[in-house]
């Protein structure tokens, strides 16, 4: 072929694609007649979808989101009906979100907001709503009568002016101590589950794994974020509920002889546990403890669903009170350290009528008593069936009623992302100094920037 003749044959072909680009712009969809209007009504129900961006991918919390998914892509009302409208799961890995909010603030800046996406009930959900990426939902609470059923605490919490911002569908608890009772047998230790415990029963409970069985880490311990959680139920287990949840008001004394006290001893506390705890994750760490190789962990209610969810999907499949045991951290006892994971409607949702539908899903109590026995989570709802929970979770639904509450730092209950990120440079630094007073100013500091 001549350059000629391709030239020519590239312009007309150029030349018909502009025409039919130009057609297609000019000519309303309606404008087709009866049959291309169905057709095309067809077409755009096929690119329905619903895309739900969060942080489960590892074990116990995928099990979760894989029932959710389940029931939307197969139960005919939801995405399974007509027009089809299957879930696209973007959940990005990374425990507690540490790498999910970060992508996902990128996303919302350039204004590519998923349909809807995870976020912690509390300053976290504050953070979106005040930037303007979220949008009042009281359509739905209206609609399927959520404000009468959903536990009172967590309403507060997801309501800004008036307006309600999210729908929870769970609550965990972050102050629990995992332990091996077989562990804990061989260096002479017995813990009832439950059982309230002192910080001082700990270290000597930590002691005796130290010099009784050399080769078990007493304290298993994670990444960044799960040192974090350790110091929040440290801090928490020394304060108490009332002194703890001061610190976050403009008058909260970070610099306090208490607090220098609970930085004491998270300092004490890591000695106590591995030398690679940076490059493990919660789950690895939550598996030192169930293997033999380590006696304690301290981590949210999820390990609940890791430990004992199947195999199948990723969990280890052990027995409550047999394999694996539990309490509130020493010190702790009688205060749930409370935080929820809710679902909103971003703001230019690409599909918004597919996400309203999501929302009045998640807070029904099919959705809520499938996801949460799985998750190991207690339903945000309060009118979910206790029998269909597990042994810890039983316990759990128990303690939520009777505990004073606790709202979480690493999980953004009680602090904004920024303050969160603050307190994430102190720590970094902390672990490797270990110098506690320069810690402590480092943790005013982000008390009066972000209070
Ligand atoms: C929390 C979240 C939980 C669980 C955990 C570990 O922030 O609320 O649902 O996923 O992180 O990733």
């Amino acid at each position: 072929m001549s350059k000629k003749t391709m030239h020519a044959r590239v312009s007309k072909a150029a030349f018909l694609g502009l025409l039919m680009l130009a057609l297609a712009l000019v000519l309303p969809a309606s404008g087709l007649g009866g049959k291309k209007s169905a057709d095309s009504n067809k077409s755009s129900a096929k690119k329905c979808q619903l895309q739900v961006f969060s942080w489960w991918t590892g074990g116990g919390e995928a099990a979760g989101l894989a029932k959710l998914i389940h029931i939307w892509n197969t139960n005919p009302k939801l995405g399974a009906g007509t027009p089809k409208c299957p879930f696209v799961n973007e959940t990005v890995a990374g425990g507690a979100g540490s790498n999910a909010k970060a992508v996902l603030a990128q996303r919302l800046a350039a204004h590519k907001p998923p349909d809807s996406f995870q976020g912690h009930a509390g300053k976290e959900l504050l953070d979106y709503i005040k930037a303007g990426q979220v949008v009042p939902i009281n359509f739905i609470y209206k609609a399927a009568g959520f404000k009468k059923v959903m536990a009172p605490q967590l309403i507060e919490q997801i309501t800004y002016k008036g307006n309600l911002y999210s729908v929870p569908v769970n609550i965990h608890r972050a102050n629990v101590l995992w332990y091996n009772p077989k562990v804990l047998a061989a260096a002479g230790i017995t813990i009832k589950a439950g059982a309230a415990m002192t910080y001082d029963q700990w270290i000597a409970d930590l002691n005796a794994i130290k010099t009784k069985e050399p080769s078990v880490t007493p304290l298993s311990l994670g990444e960044e974020w799960t040192q974090k959680q350790l110091l929040e139920t440290t801090i928490l287990s020394k304060l108490g509920p009332t002194g703890y949840a001061s610190l976050f008001t403009k008058a909260g004394d970070w610099g306090s002889a208490d607090m220098t006290t609970s930085l004491d001893r998270f300092k004490t506390l890591l000695t106590y546990t591995n030398s690679d705890a940076s490059s493990l994750t919660w789950q690895d760490a939550g598996k030192l403890v169930l293997d033999g190789n380590a006696a304690f962990n301290v981590m949210g209610d999820w390990q609940d669903g890791y430990f004992s969810g199947t195999t199948k999907m990723g969990n280890l499949a052990k027995k409550p009170l047999v394999d694996y045991a539990w309490t509130a951290v020493p010190g702790s006892s009688g205060v749930f350290d409370w935080l929820s994971d809710s679902f909103t409607l971003p703001k230019g949702a690409p599909h918004h009528d597919a996400a309203v539908k999501w929302l009045g899903f998640l807070g029904s109590l099919k959705a809520q008593d499938t996801f949460n026995p799985v998750k190991g989570s207690i339903p945000a709802r309060q009118d979910a069936n206790p029998k269909l929970y597990g042994t810890y979770l039983k316990w759990s639904l128990k303690q939520w009623k009777a505990d004073k509450l606790a709202c979480s730092i690493t999980h953004g209950c009680a602090v904004s992302n920024a303050w969160n990120a603050d307190i994430d440079t102190a720590i970094g630094q902390f672990m490797s100094s270990k110098d506690v007073a320069a810690f402590q100013k480092a943790l005013v500091a982000a008390h009066a920037k972000n209070a």
